[in-house]
């Protein structure tokens, strides 16, 4: 019997690989992941206290619309608690949005290459996504407002856009938003908000606080280090967070989740140190690739796209054998590229002489 329609033909996920997955295959008893944009200074001590308060709590069912988190985070953000929906991760948010907003005959517009989760949720639901190519690594607003139509339900912009790490500023965002018509929603998907530094990007939620057609998405697997729990968020009008809800699954954010997310908003500190790492982390990856003049997009993520001008999968390849796992850029849209994650500075030296050692043997065989 076959399923349905609409997901004939959809990829499976493709993960970058883990860790536990590099070290059995090869044999590496030291492997270095950069692949997944996880933070590598793990996270705040603070949860892991919080997890052991709770561990007499593991056979009861969490509370189902995670309350004191609720709370916490609507302190924090400013903004009223009504306005906010939790996921098993954003990519849970993800798919409650097009659960709720998209179906047959319904088109999302959205950049290409960009998260690719926006485009299979799209095309679960039976909807069309349609795709607008980047122009020099950034969305291209105009040509994404071009190509809304009456049958637009939804826009997706990643910002910073996951995998070339640009970002659209605050007044092009406003300008674009302002254009839009009345029956689209647009969604801001900032999983890497906390590692921004440029002062001309988006304030989302003082545009949304007059503007009742944007979802905020924003996730707890980056800076905050907790991948491993699934946590993610949006954040809308009272109205829309409604219609969310109504597909929400129930207890979707977990007791452990819920337990780590609020110790980790509890300390700041923690985020700070951990943005500031990674602008240095970045500063000293940038520098080496700008002496050997390697191209690469501005990032104000916590990961670089690389031109290495051959097959990004055989440079992946010759990485993963250093023991250093990233990311080819072929399945990502950059056939020449690897996307690599900010590490520490050790990790991010390893990458460097891997890279270096690469880029030396792919020029030898060249001149022989
Ligand atoms: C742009 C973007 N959005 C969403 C996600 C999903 O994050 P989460 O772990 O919260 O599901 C990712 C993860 O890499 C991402 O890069």
């Amino acid at each position: 019997m076959s399923a349905k329609k609409s997901i004939q033909g959809l990829p499976i996920y493709q993960p970058g690989k883990s860790l536990e997955e590099v070290k059995r295959e090869l044999g590496l008893e030291k492997v270095i992941k950069l692949a997944s944009n996880e933070n590598p200074f793990g996270c705040s001590p603070k949860v892991w206290e919080a997890l052991t308060q709770i561990k007499e709590q593991f056979h009861l069912y969490p509370e189902d619309d995670a309350p004191m988190l609720r709370k916490q985070l609507a302190e924090s953000l400013e903004v009223d608690e009504r306005r906010l929906v939790f996921g098993n991760g954003s990519d849970e948010v993800i798919q409650m949005i097009a659960r709720a907003y998209l179906e047959s005959g319904i088109e999302s517009v959205m950049a290409t290459p960009t998260f690719p989760r926006y485009g299979t949720a799209t095309r679960i639901e039976g909807a069309v996504p349609v795709e607008v190519p980047l122009k020099d690594g950034k969305h291209d607003l105009d040509a994404m407002l071009a190509a809304v139509t009456e049958k637009t339900r939804l826009v997706w912009i990643c910002n910073p856009n996951n995998p070339s790490g640009t970002f659209v500023d605050h007044d092009a965002l406003n300008s674009f938003i302002d254009q839009l018509p009345e029956h689209v929603l647009v969604v801001i998907d900032e999983a890497y908000f906390e590692y921004v530094t440029d002062d001309s990007y988006p304030d989302s939620l003082s545009l949304l606080d007059y503007n009742p057609r944007i979802i905020v998405l924003r996730t707890f697997s980056k800076i905050y280090g907790l991948a491993s729990f699934r946590a993610g968020y949006g954040i809308a009008h009272p109205e829309v967070i409604q219609q969310l809800s109504r597909v929400r699954e129930p207890f979707n954010l977990n007791r452990l989740a819920q337990a780590a997310t609020l110790a980790a908003l509890k300390d700041e500190t923690f985020v700070v140190y951990c943005r500031n790492q990674n602008r240095l982390g970045m500063k000293q990856v940038m520098e080496q690739l700008d002496e050997w003049n390697i191209d690469y997009y501005p990032s104000q993520a916590n990961f670089l796209l690389i031109d290495t001008g051959y097959d990004g999968d055989e440079a992946f390849s010759y990485l993963l054998k250093q023991g250093v796992i990233v990311r080819s850029g072929k399945a990502l849209g950059f056939p020449t590229y690897l996307r690599v994650t900010i590490g520490k500075k050790e990790e991010n030296e390893a990458f460097l002489i891997g890279l270096n050692s690469y880029l030396q043997e792919k020029k030898s065989r060249v001149v022989t």
